[in-house]
């Protein structure tokens, strides 16, 4: 697909464009490890809805999807270019006048520069951007944002920016500095954080966390100097080599709560061995090959297999639309419907487990009882599953709906994950 092959092409130039990341400063760790909770967003007063989801995932990935309304002029719009403040309907612009049903579900407090955000942490991205005093009240609403004059450390890099910008047009843009960073009482120095200054009205609608903390390949960064990219280490580049192990494991529960632990694998919270495999992380991304599934044990082939990577951004497991197509084909009531944006099926339905590939020599499982993501209509008749087709974007996006299952660990030193079973609740 098109689309797809631009996005990689950019975060490939983006690569080769070495430019120096900002020196940061540790001080030296007094620990070697640290557990960071994940709690579910008090102000969000529902869970997602499937529709949200998908055009979520479809969004922050550049996946052309018919049932993703265009939203603004998009044609005259040119990518990168600023995006507008919100504009609330009705003037007032308390974030209560936004839609909240999309709102992030699961936040990680964050200390920056003594100031807490709560902040969505992020294993397919790989800026770390907050909401900021820069940005109109009217956009703030109810967001915790920074105000970097208030921080003692904070420092502007001069002539620094960023821009993550989506399929439509939407995302968030401001300006750049370094600020000390404490994640669960491990402090980074002159940590880059990115101040929004513009959001669009769709990137909140999708997000109302404070930020996000990246978590993936440093070369995803999206801060520039104005000329070139100049991408800037993440939180765990800076951290990563003071930990016990360079690490970070992601334990998330059925409820999507749970805890990343940094620099510590508990061997615990897994039956078994755990499986490695190596990721190739040359698009920036925790990236393997995922080239065959099993439905209820029955093991078949992709063999047009996009590759897949591990992402603790969203909420659904998008496969291979000839995988979703397989799996559903295997449901009873199930069909891909246009107007909710995926499979849907009825709630009392018995869905089979599924199982994909992680590398060649690992399947990890997701019991069907941990497939369904949310009930369509108020009565719960209809849900949408957790499991949903790519439409043959060229990547497949293993979110929450396998994290529920699997302990995840993400190693940095040798650029592997490591996966093992959770016991079935
Ligand atoms: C805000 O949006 C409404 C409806 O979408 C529109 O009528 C109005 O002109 C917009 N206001 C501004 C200031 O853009
Ligand atoms: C605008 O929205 C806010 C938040 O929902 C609400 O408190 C206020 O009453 C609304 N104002 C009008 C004029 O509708
Ligand atoms: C990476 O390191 C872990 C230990 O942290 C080790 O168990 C694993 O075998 C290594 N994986 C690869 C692909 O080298
Ligand atoms: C790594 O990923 C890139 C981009 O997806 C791909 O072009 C390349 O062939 C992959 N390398 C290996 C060794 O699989
Ligand atoms: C539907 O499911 C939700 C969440 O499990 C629950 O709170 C609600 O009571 C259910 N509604 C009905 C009508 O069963």
């Amino acid at each position: 697909m098109p689309s797809i092959r631009l996005f990689f092409l950019v975060t490939l130039l983006a690569a080769i464009v070495l430019a120096a990341p900002t020196k940061s400063k540790r001080t030296k760790l007094s620990k070697r490890s640290f557990k960071v909770p994940r709690s579910l967003n008090p102000k969000h007063p529902r869970g997602l809805n499937g529709m949200d989801a998908m055009r979520k995932v479809y969004m922050k990935y550049n996946f052309k999807g018919g049932f993703i309304a265009a939203t603004k002029n998009s044609e005259s719009e040119n990518s990168g270019a600023v995006i507008s403040a919100i504009n609330s309907t009705n003037g007032t612009g308390t974030v209560a006048a936004l839609p909240e049903e999309n709102a992030a579900l699961f936040l990680s407090p964050v200390n920056i520069g003594g100031q807490t955000l709560n902040l969505d942490f992020d294993s397919g991205s790989s800026d770390l951007w907050v909401f900021s005093t820069g940005l109109p009240q009217r956009a703030i609403g109810g967001h915790s944002a920074f105000d970097p004059q208030k921080s003692t450390s904070f420092k502007l890099m001069q002539g620094a920016q960023f821009s993550i910008t989506y399929g439509d047009n939407s995302g968030a843009a401001g300006l750049v500095g370094t600020d000390t960073v404490d994640i669960g009482g491990v402090v980074v120095e002159n940590q880059a954080v990115e101040l929004a200054t513009a959001v669009s009205r769709s990137f909140v609608q999708d997000t109302n966390t404070d930020g996000l903390v990246g978590l993936a390949f440093n070369q995803l960064n999206t801060v520039n100097n104005g000329v070139q990219k100049t991408p800037q280490k993440t939180f765990f580049d800076n951290v990563m080599n003071d930990l016990d192990l360079p690490v970070f494991t992601a334990d998330l529960d059925p409820d999507g709560t749970g805890v990343y632990e940094f620099g510590k694998i508990d061997t615990t919270k897994f039956t078994g061995e755990m499986a490695w495999i190596p990721v190739n992380s040359s698009s920036g991304f925790w990236q393997f090959d995922s080239a065959s599934f099993a439905i209820d044990g029955q093991v078949q082939d992709n063999p047009a297999a996009s590759p897949a990577i591990a992402d603790t951004g969203t909420s659904l497991l998008l496969v291979d639309q000839q995988v979703a197509d397989a799996y559903y084909s295997q449901v009873q009531g199930a069909e891909n419907n246009a107007q909710v944006g995926g499979f849907i099926y009825p709630c009392d339905t018995q869905l089979p487990d599924i199982s994909v590939a992680i590398g060649s020599d690992y399947m990890a499982t997701i019991p069907g009882n941990q497939i369904t993501f949310a009930a369509v209509d108020q009565a719960n008749t209809t849900c949408f599953g957790g499991v949903q087709g790519n439409g043959g974007a060229g990547l497949q996006i293993y979110g929450d709906t396998m994290f529920k299952s699997q302990f995840v660990a993400f190693n940095g030193g040798n650029q592997s994950l490591g996966f093992g079973a959770k016991p079935t609740q």
